[in-house]
This record gives C-alpha cells, sequence and structure tokens, in this order.
C-alpha cells in the first residue's frame, strides 16, 4: 500500500546562515529541520492524509489516550551525507518491519511499510540541506504513532498520528566517544518476560530513566539492566544493546528472547564480524561471570551499540559490592574496528556488500 505525500512547504524556513551555523556543533537531539512527515490513522478507513509539511507543535486534546495510556511507539534511524554529495539512509526497511512490530504487541494498527520508507525519504529529499558534512555526523529520523482518540476508557485507541522529525546531530556523548562506565542495576529491571521489552515503546524509556538516575549517582553514565527473573543475565542498556569480545577472539551477545530490542545496529555487527570469520554467541552472558572475567583477563572488550551511540567503548562496569576495568579501560582493538567498518559502509566510504544502504 502506498500513499501521496502532499507538500505543504514551511514558509518560513530557516536562513542558511543560521542552518549552517548549527550544523557545525549540533550536539545530540536539539537542532530540527524545517519539515516533518504526518500521516493520520481513522478505525474503519486506515491510514490517510499524508503530508510533508512545516516542522510545528500537533494540537493534542488532553484527553488523547497518549496522555494518560501511553499506547505510543518509534523509530531512530539516520541518513548520512555520502561522499559525492548524496544522501542514503542505513536499513530504512528494518527499522519499518520494527515499527509493525512495536505496533503489533502495543495493539496498533501497523504502518506499511512502503508508507515508512516514503514518509523517511520524502521528508529527507525536503530538509537535505539539514544532513551535516561534519565528521561523524548525520540526520537523525525519529518516526513514531502516537493514540490521538479523545476517550478515557482503557482500550485500544481507534485514531492514530504517525510521523517523521528530524534532528542533526553529531556524537551522542558529550565530548565526543570515550569509553563509558554502566551501572549494573539491582534495584530496577527495563522488562519482564511477556512485557514490552522487545517493542519500542516509550514507556520502557520511562521506567528506565529511575535507573539511569541511579547510575548517575554511583559515578556512572549508563545503567546495564539484568533480568527480571534471576537479576543476574545481562540483558541491555537504555538505549543499546551490548556485545563483550573474549581473549580467544570471540564475541558475545545477549540473545533475543523478547527482553530485549532487536538493535539493528547489534544484527549489523554480527553480520560483519561472521563476514571476517569471527565466531558471535547470541547466548546469556551471567553479570558474576562477567566480574570474574573481566578480573581474568578473558574477557578483553567490551561495547555498547545503537542508531544513536554507533558503537561506544565500554571501560568498566560498577555494582553491590564491585567495580571492575575491561581490558585497558579504554576502546578495544576490536571494537574500534567494527566501528570503523560500519562508519565506512554508512558514509559510502567503503563498498556495501549487505545492500544496507538506500540513496534517497
Ligand atoms: N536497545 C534499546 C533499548 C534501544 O533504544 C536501542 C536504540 O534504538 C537499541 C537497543 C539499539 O537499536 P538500533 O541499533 O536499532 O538503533
Ligand atoms: C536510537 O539509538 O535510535 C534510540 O532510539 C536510542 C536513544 C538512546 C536515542
Amino acid at each position: 500500500m502506498s500513499l501521496t505525500f502532499e507538500f505543504q512547504p514551511n514558509a518560513a524556513p530557516l536562513a542558511t546562515g543560521e542552518r549552517d551555523a548549527l550544523l557545525a556543533d549540533p550536539g545530540f537531539g536539539r537542532v530540527f529541520t524545517d519539515h516533518m512527515a504526518v500521516v493520520r490513522y481513522t478505525e474503519g478507513q486506515g491510514w490517510h492524509s499524508a503530508r510533508i509539511q512545516a516542522r510545528e507543535p500537533i494540537a493534542t486534546d488532553p484527553a488523547s489516550s497518549v496522555l494518560h495510556y501511553a499506547q505510543e511507539i518509534f523509530e531512530g534511524l539516520k541518513a548520512y551525507r555520502q561522499p559525492d554529495g548524496g544522501v542514503a539512509l542505513f536499513r530504512p526497511d528494518a527499522n519499518a518491519r520494527r515499527l509493525r512490530q512495536s505496533a503489533k504487541r502495543m495493539a496498533m494498527p501497523e504502518l506499511p511499510e512502503e508508507v515508512f520508507i516514503d514518509s523517511v525519504r520524502a521528508l529527507v529529499r525536503t530538509d537535505r540541506d539539514w544532513v551535516p558534512s561534519i565528521p561523524n555526523g548525520a540526520l537523525y529520523l525519529r518516526p513514531f504513532v502516537f493514540a490521538s482518540e479523545v476517550f478515557l476508557g482503557v482500550k485500544p485507541s481507534s485514531e492514530y498520528i504517525y510521523a517523521v522529525i528530524a534532528s542533526a546531530v553529531g556524537s551522542y556523548w558529550k565530548g565526543g566517544v570515550k569509553a563509558i562506565s554502566l551501572w549494573a542495576s539491582q534495584s530496577y529491571t527495563r522488562a519482564a518476560p511477556g512485557g514490552t521489552g522487545a517493542a519500542k515503546c516509550g514507556g520502557n524509556y520511562a521506567a528506565s530513566l529511575i535507573a539511569l538516575a541511579e547510575a548517575g549517582r554511583q559515578g556512572c553514565e549508563q545503567v546495564v539492566f539484568l533480568d527480571a527473573v534471576e537479576r543476574r543475565w545481562v540483558e541491555e542498556l537504555g538505549g543499546m544493546n551490548i556485545f563483550f569480545v573474549f581473549a580467544d577472539g570471540t564475541l558475545r551477545t545477549p540473545p533475543l528472547g523478547g527482553t530485549i530490542l532487536a538493535g539493528i545496529t547489534r544484527d549489523s555487527l554480527i553480520r560483519l564480524a561472521r563476514d571476517q570469520g569471527l565466531t558471535v554467541e547470541e547466548a546469556p552472558y551471567g553479570i558474576d561471570q562477567w566480574q570474574e572475567d573481566a578480573k581474568s583477563g578473558r574477557l578483553v572488550e567490551a561495547f555498547a551499540c545503537g542508531t544513536a551511540a554507533v558503537v561506544t567503548p565500554i571501560g568498566r562496569v560498577k555494582g553491590e559490592g564491585f567495580d571492575v576495568t575491561i581490558g585497558t579501560g579504554g576502546t578495544g582493538q576490536l571494537t574500534e574496528s567494527l566501528r570503523r567498518q560500519l562508519t565506512d559502509i554508512q558514509f559510502g566510504r567503503a563498498p556495501d556488500p549487505h545492500g544496507w544502504m538506500m540513496r534517497v
């Protein structure tokens, strides 16, 4: 199914000079483009009223169901400036599929993948001058769907708004990428079996914030969540998947058991590692084993990964009664090599053997 996006240009786009000043050092998630994509859903009618329009506030009734019951899902992907000046998206088809899976879990209508791709491409084409050219800069796209029916009964909404906004970004981390420290929370979990851990819904992030604050009090940059049943098995961070690299050259990442997000960066790194003959196990890893392996030197590197964070080294993990350094505490060799391989494909500096890039 496809829709035609009506184009209603922003009558007052930001002046070129002001835009270029913002693009020189955008940080993460604060610099937004001139336009957004919007599509509406009404039960009985389906998806309709697709348009690219000026980025502006969306009027919501105070009884809109999203404000009360949090029926909301989102995605995150990036558009990258290519060496010839063009722009390309990384695996937008995978984000389109994941949005549908999140919708299923949250009892929401599934947006057709073609509409997702068309909306993202149309927005990036319209705001292509906002794609940064600074090293490691990109246009971060945030597609999202929320329940907009005006009704206070608890049931799936009969109306939804799908929108895509775009934000020019540099590094997710203030001051650029350096090894981060993690707090392994025993007090809080992110997702339980049968819950919404595998869906990209706002509620998962709301629930993670108190643990992130706890990590901050413990002097750590991020929280690493353990499973909700045994409080033992490493799951993921609040917004990133996690990998471990061992002295024998093998990698391990927690399996997709329904409580963690199926990261597209995770999947891409598994493929890149296997392409070069490395063994990647998708297997549980205990926090007890992690401490032992870090101390014995069997564990040599660890890294977090995601669209926003790309590949971020993990230098240290702390929890109740322990605080251990991983490897040198800095960026490991394989971590750096995988980050480089992935970003070389994304920025068009290396061939794209898996057909991951899509020109807009
Ligand atoms: N895990 C969580 C909870 C996330 O929010 C994200 C970010 O999107 C990821 C993992 C990484 O997913 P991806 O690589 O698709 O961005
Ligand atoms: C992303 O990486 O796209 C996310 O949604 C995670 C968040 C930390 C920004």
